[in-house]
Order: C-alpha cells, then structure tokens, then sequence
C-alpha cells in the first residue's frame, strides 16, 4: 500500500506557464490578489505557480484550506514570507514552530479571553475621543493615517500601559524603516544573511538595534514599576507549568510581535469600513440609526456590542471585501496529499482570504457590500473556511476578541460624531503587503454629524 494512497493526480495542479528563471514572478504584479483570484478562477481549487525560488499552490476550497489549517496542521510550518519577519519579531507567536510556540500559546492565551479583553474598553474608548478632541470639522485627514495612530496608541497603552506620544513616534518610525528594509529583502533576489555587511544590511541592523534598544527600555521601566493591567505586566507574571516565566529576550520578542500583529490589521479594518460606508449611504444611514437607539451619543461600551448587530455585520462585511490579512501560507515539512495531489516537502501552501471571500457559492453577489447578508446567521451556516479573516486552527488569531471589540467601540463613537466625505479625486487602490493598506491613503473632509 502507498504512503499516501489519496493521491490520485500525476504531476503539479494546473497553473499558468511561466519563464524558466523567474517563473511566473513577472505575472504576479503589485496587485498580486487580482493574481490569485484570476488563479482560482482559472484554474480551480488547488492551482499552482512557482516563482524563482519556490513552488507554490494557492487552494481556495474551503475543505481544503481546512485540511492544511486543522487535520494536516503539524506537517506544516509558517512559510518563507513569515519567516522573513524573524528577524525583528524573533520567536514570538507569529513566527514561533512547535513546542515552543504551544508554550508560550499556553501562556499568552488567557490575556486574550473575552473577558480579560473587556477590561481594555475604556482605554480604547477614551483614547478614541482624545483622537476626536484634536479634530476640527471641515479639516482635510488621511482617514488611514489616523486610524493608524489610534490603533497604535491604543496597542502601546493597553500592551505597555504606556501614554507618551515622542515614544509613539519613536517606535513607529524606526518600525516603518525595519518593515521597508525587511520587504525589500523579500522582493530581493538573493537573500544574503542579515550578519553579511551589505549597505542594506547595516542599515537594518541599525533600525533593529534602535528598535529593541526602546523596547527593552519600556520593559526594563515596566520592571521598576508595580505591575499593572498591561499586557506586559501579564506576561511578566507569566509562568509555564515548571514555574519558569519568559527570558528577557522572550519577552521583547512577544511584545514586539503583539505591537505588530494588533495595530495596523485593525486600522486597515476601519480604514476600509469608512471607505466602504462612504459609498454605501443607506448602511451608513442605517448604522447611524442603530447607534442612536443603542448608544444616544455616548461611547461604546463592552456589554453595548451584543446589542451592535449591524455594527459587526458592517466590519464582517468590510473584512469580506478587504481582508487586512489577504493572504496565509504554509510550507509542508514533509511529503503529502492535497487535493489528490502531492505536495512535497518544502512547497508553499497559500490561502487567500481575498479569493477565498469572493465565493460567489457562499457570498452572492461578492463584490458587493452587503452588511444584511451577516444579518440572519450566515455565520453560522457558512463551512468553517468559507471566511477567515483570522486565519483558523490551532494558530487562530490570538487577538479576535481584541481587535472585534476595539473595531467596534472605535467606529461608533467617531461614526457618531464624525462623517468623512472622500476627497472627490482621492485615488483609491490597494497595496497588498504584508497587510492591505490603501495605495495612496484615504484622503477625506470631516463633517460633524
Ligand atoms: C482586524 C484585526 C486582525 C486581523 C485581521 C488579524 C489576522 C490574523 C491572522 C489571519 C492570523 C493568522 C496568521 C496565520 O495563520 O499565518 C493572525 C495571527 C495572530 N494575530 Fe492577528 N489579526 C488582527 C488583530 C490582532 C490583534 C489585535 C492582536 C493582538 C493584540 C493580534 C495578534 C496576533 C498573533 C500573536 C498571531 C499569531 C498567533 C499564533 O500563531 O499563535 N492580531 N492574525
């Protein structure tokens, strides 16, 4: 009997042809979803296309991206564009494998249950209307740019219990140079060690130096302090079963990951809900009208998002459409079926969230926003990776109950307040990184509501 008797395909999954070199590297392009969907459209649940230096299959089934995600989850590991990221994010839990990674899970986890997370509502709220005490009616903003802020001030308070702006900006700016320099090193070529002294090389040891050097700084102060209700005072009780807690190096590891994984994804998530509802009027007239029965002007609060439905249904919907992570990958350590075909140790296994959300099986009608499609239990009745904007299986996003209650406690209490009217010539595209941020920004006009 075959070792992997499933597989009943010869060969690789169809995909398109591409250059003996660079592979099909040259079709992907900057908006390289449009790629991935005419993929799945093309080519069907499992498809396959390489690019110089890997082999990958992009499979869009949802019992497929199940089987990858849940049943198989052991023979994977985080692929190559993840890894890429190790060197500023080190072992934390986006980039940690195995039993370490199950640990340190373990030991995080409780940070994150529902009602843990409630008790950072007041931060989020109040944070939100200091950002709305600085705004001036009839001001032109960049919609992204100041959820961005937000998002991230909200991130550094609850995760350091830290206010200070000048360090805000400190952290924020030698982040941006880290995460060009480290995206410039995944569109390279060639990827030299990080120790190899190349121009771009030092400049990113540089950026990596200064930006642990504030970091340890807010832990090593952390330290001095009596511990509070921060994320880091949590994880500095922290103890595994044996009773050890995490190293130093661990737990800049961990706090520079939380910072990065829980501030930007949930900005782009508002940022594209605004966008969306600024095209919409009748949703937005209609989320209006559900927070003036539930809320009558104050801000959100934890026990109000129950009775928010169309809120939820409004960020379900906008991260439908523009899933702030729109792409996840694997790469299989060892030989084995997917699909019927063979994925050999070593390949890529991506999975789109833009592709897969776009299922007109499951969401008629895809390209069109539609909150009341989550009104009558879709979720519910969807199959488990029909939509994941939080990935799923045992590496789920840590942060859903976080980054679901501050999306929701942020876009009521400006919603209620605040309209943008989109700048008539703003530009609007997509730049699909790491995350999804838009290409030029989100130019707009704050009106008073
Ligand atoms: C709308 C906001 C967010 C979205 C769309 C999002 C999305 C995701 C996705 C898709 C994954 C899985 C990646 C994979 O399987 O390769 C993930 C993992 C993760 N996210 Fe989030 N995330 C969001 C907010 C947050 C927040 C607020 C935090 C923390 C405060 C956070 C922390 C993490 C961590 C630590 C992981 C790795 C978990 C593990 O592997 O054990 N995320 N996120």
């Amino acid at each position: 009997m075959s070792a992997l008797p499933k597989i009943v395909h010869k060969g690789l999954p169809p995909g398109p042809k591409g250059t003996l070199i660079g592979g099909n590297l040259s079709q992907i392009g900057p908006r390289r979803v449009d790629f991935f969907l005419d993929l799945a459209q093309t080519y069907g649940p499992v498809a396959s296309f390489r690019t110089s230096r890997w082999r990958l299959f992009l499979v869009s089934d949802p019992q497929l991206i199940q089987q990858v995600l849940v049943t198989d989850a052991r023979s994977y590991i985080k692929h190559f564009g993840a890894r890429t990221f190790k060197p500023v994010l080190g072992n934390g839990l986006v980039t940690s494998e195995g039993d370490f990674w199950l640990a340190q899970r373990r030991l995080l986890q409780p940070a994150f249950l529902k009602a843990q997370v409630q008790s950072y509502a007041p931060i989020m709220a109040d944070l939100t209307e200091a950002m709305l005490a600085k705004w001036v009616p009839g001001k032109s903003v960049d919609i992204a740019f100041e959820f961005s802020s937000l998002t991230s001030a909200i991130a550094l308070k609850t995760l350091f219990g830290l206010d200070d702006h000048g360090e805000r900006e400190r952290v924020d700016t030698s982040l941006r140079l880290v995460f060009e320099l480290l995206t410039d090193r995944l569109d390279a070529p060639i990827q030299l060690p990080i120790s190899f002294p190349t121009p771009a090389n030092l400049k990113l040891r540089r950026a990596l130096n200064d930006l642990f050097a504030l970091v340890d700084s807010f832990i090593a102060e952390k330290k001095t302090r009596p511990l509070g209700n921060d994320l880091l005072s949590t994880m500095i009780q922290a103890q595994h079963e044996d009773g050890t807690g995490m190293s130093a190096q661990q737990l800049r590891d961990e706090a520079m990951t939380l910072y990065l994984a829980g501030h930007e994804t949930t900005a782009l998530a508002l940022t594209w809900s605004w966008y969306l509802l600024s095209q919409n009027p009748d949703a937005e007239g209609r989320l209006v009208e559900e927070w003036r029965r539930v809320l009558n002007g104050r801000s959100a609060k934890a026990p109000d998002l129950s009775a928010l439905p169309y809120t939820s249904a409004v960020i379900n919907e906008s991260m439908r459409l523009y899933p702030p992570v729109y792409v996840i990958g694997r790469e299989a350590t060892t030989d084995l079926e997917l699909g019927g075909y063979l994925v050999k140790r070593g390949y890529t296994v991506l999975m789109s969230q833009w592709v897969s959300h776009r299922d007109p099986r499951y969401f008629p009608e895809p390209e069109r926003f539609l909150p009341e499609r989550w009104l009558d239990g879709l979720a519910t009745r969807l199959p488990k990776f029909a939509y994941y904007p939080f990935g799923g299986g045992q590496r789920i996003c840590i942060g859903v109950h976080f980054a679901l209650m501050e999306a929701a406690i942020v876009l009521a209490t400006v919603g209620q307040k605040y309209l943008f009217t989109l700048d008539p010539d703003a530009k609007i595209d997509i730049m699909p990184q790491i995350t999804m941020p838009p290409k030029y920004g989100m130019p707009a006009t704050l009106a008073q509501r």
